[in-house]
């Protein structure tokens, strides 16, 4: 059975990220021949193009992760109703230097949660501005802007039952999307 990896970037680098226990129980949803990995964007440098020549050990380490997988998965807080720069520097280091994005064609998804009524809608949306430019195929459809209840995770952090119809047939719907734009 041929294995489909998914290279996760979760957008929050705080321990008790509600972003973070989301990535890791939407992972538990796919099927067994999906592999979900969080990558760990945390130890990069704030990007500076002077090194593009000279990428540390952390950009190169991101990139060949993420050039080794079959698609990307976005898990992101809205920060100022836009993505975080922690996540920003991430994707900035891997898209360089120029002609050389360890992105492009790479299927993506992009989900997130916050605790306002808006679940990370207005930050998604400009993050599929990035993932245009990137030459991302991105999952339009369904969207889930997922607002962070008490009850959004079981007690082992899992989906709890009221998102977890909803939340499998986005993962549903990405896995697919994934493997249709399997290079
Ligand atoms: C926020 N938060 C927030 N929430 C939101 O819905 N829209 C927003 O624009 C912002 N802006 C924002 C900026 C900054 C700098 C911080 C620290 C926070 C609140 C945010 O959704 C909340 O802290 C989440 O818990 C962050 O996600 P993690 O870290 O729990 O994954």
């Amino acid at each position: 059975m041929t294995q489909t990896t998914i290279a996760v970037l979760v957008g929050s680098l705080r321990r008790e990220s509600i972003n973070r226990k989301l990535a890791t129980a939407l992972a538990r949803l796919a099927p067994s021949d999906v592999i979900f990995t969080q990558l760990e964007i945390g130890d990069l440098p704030l990007y500076d193009q002077d090194d593009d020549a000279n990428q540390a050990d952390s950009v190169k380490r991101l990139k060949s992760e993420l050039l080794a997988a079959t698609g990307v998965l976005f898990v992101t807080p809205e920060y100022n109703r836009s993505v975080p720069g922690v996540l920003k520097n991430a994707i900035d280091h891997a898209s360089r230097p120029y002609g050389k994005s360890a992105f492009a064609k790479k299927p993506a998804g992009i989900i997130g949660a916050s605790p306002g009524a808006i679940g990370t809608a207005l930050g998604q949306q400009h993050l599929r501005n990035i993932t245009a430019y990137l030459d991302m195929p991105t999952l339009n459809q369904p969207e889930a802007f997922v607002q962070a209840k008490d009850d959004l995770f079981d007690a082992d952090g899992n989906i709890g039952e009221g998102s977890r119809k909803f939340l499998q047939g986005w993962v549903d719907a990405y896995v697919a999307w994934v493997k249709k734009h399997a290079a």
